[in-house]
């Protein structure tokens, strides 16, 4: 067990530093007020290698490794964690989904390397209205007409949904034997019938584009299916095993973030004659804020090294998302109380930090989920 990064790791951590402090620190809170994604940032990331990170060069990435991933996605999280999403949803739910299936290495070329590249945008389409925590409860079907299926649904909350060139689209070719007949298929921006539907108004990641996906009549050849009928849920659950450890990245950055604008504030910031971190109840409570964040960041890096070791990684991932994410969101809403009234006003972050940490108890499986997860793990027979 080594607890240093590698030179690479610490390497790619200085260069999403770099970047995020030039191209994601300004103009953070305006994105946040007006819901704009920074689109020629999130481009000029992609041609960093930072989609690729952990995907092997014949499918357009650099091979570099999973927490190299893990790392940048930490890092981008403690300024701009809907940025955090937007990449995540990227790499892990579309990449992992075209990655992890048993599509040909054609099929994986044509689809996966574009995205890992940084030529092109990926969404995952698989929560609907009757599918949310249940995510057997699907849909959308897909119905076989010759060489061809004809996608029709609507898929809901899709991160980067109006941004993206790749969609993701589960569905079903026989709802009366549900998930045994999920399949999962690429459907690509501009096709005739798939379409952008709602776009969210949310509370926090304000600036990540989330949308409805509607698919009218979609026609697809049978080439652009990724999974075939029967393997579609094993492969949105593989995926979002992996989606859950980027979440927890996403969510420890956000900790870390608002941590670190909370200890410098309360440096400067005197009350009853002496800096407020001389109190010592307030000093004491960002101890244990402190703890918190470091254990958190120990069972992260822990499911992402197992994943990369391609070690089983299923309760590890739910067990990182839960912990992280519920760190969030108490290292927020201390932080915003750290700075006071000065915590609830726009300019000093924490409370878009306290917004952006809430959806990462909900995304990619609820942390009610994940404990579904960690106790069907724990008493399996
Ligand atoms: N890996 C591989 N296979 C898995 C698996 C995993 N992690 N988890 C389950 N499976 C397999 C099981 O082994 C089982 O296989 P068999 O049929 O061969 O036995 C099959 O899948 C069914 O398993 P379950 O009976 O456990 O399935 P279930 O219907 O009870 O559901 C669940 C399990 C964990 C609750 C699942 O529905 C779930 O994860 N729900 C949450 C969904 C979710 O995370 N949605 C987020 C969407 S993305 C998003 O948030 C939007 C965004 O853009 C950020």
């Amino acid at each position: 067990m080594d607890f240093n990064f590698t030179q690479q790791q610490q390497d790619i951590i200085n260069q999403v530093r770099d970047f995020t402090e030039k191209r994601l620190a300004p103009g953070v809170i305006e994105r946040d007020e007006a819901s704009e994604f920074p689109l020629d940032a999130f481009k000029e990331f992609g041609q960093m290698g930072m989609y690729g990170l952990c995907y092997p060069k014949e499918f357009g990435g650099t091979g570099i490794g999973y927490l190299p991933y893990i790392l940048a996605v930490e890092e981008v999280s403690k300024v701009d964690a809907s940025f955090g999403i937007a990449f995540s949803v990227n790499t892990s739910l579309y990449g992992g989904s075209v990655m992890y299936s048993t599509a040909t290495d054609e099929q994986k070329k044509r689809f996966l390397a574009p995205v890992a590249s940084g030529k092109a945008i990926g969404s995952f389409g698989l929560t609907e209205h009757s599918a949310g925590s249940d995510a057997a409860g699907q849909k959308t079907i897909a119905t076989q007409d010759g060489d061809d299926y004809i996608l029709n649904g609507t898929k809901i909350f899709n991160t980067n949904g109006p941004l993206a060139d790749y969609t993701v689209i589960y569905a079903l070719t026989d709802p009366s034997i549900g998930t045994k007949s999920m399949c999962a298929f690429v459907v690509e921006k501009g096709m005739e019938g798939f379409h952008v539907g709602k776009i969210e108004n949310k509370m926090g990641i304000r600036s990540a584009k989330v949308s409805e996906m509607v698919l009218s009549n979609v026609r697809v050849n049978k080439d652009r299916m990724i999974a075939k009928p029967g393997e579609g849920f094993k492969l949105a659950m593989k995926t979002l095993d992996g989606g859950r450890i980027g979440v927890g990245a996403q969510a420890l950055g956000i900790a870390e973030g608002a941590f670190k604008i909370a200890v410098d504030y309360m440096k400067q910031r005197e009350q009853f004659g002496k800096p407020i971190c001389k109190q010592q109840y307030l000093a004491f409570k960002m101890a244990e804020l402190y703890a918190d964040i470091e254990k958190a960041r120990l069972v992260l890096y822990k499911a992402a090294c197992l994943k990369e070791e391609g070690k089983p990684f299923t309760t590890a991932a739910a067990v990182a998302k839960l912990t992280c994410t519920d760190v969030a969101m108490k290292a927020t809403t201390e932080c915003v109380q750290m700075l006071g009234g000065n915590g609830y006003m726009k300019e000093y972050h924490v409370e878009r930090m306290m917004r952006d940490a809430k959806i990462t108890q909900i995304y990619e499986g609820t942390n009610e989920i994940q404990k579904l997860v960690i106790s069907g793990g724990l008493f399996r027979k």
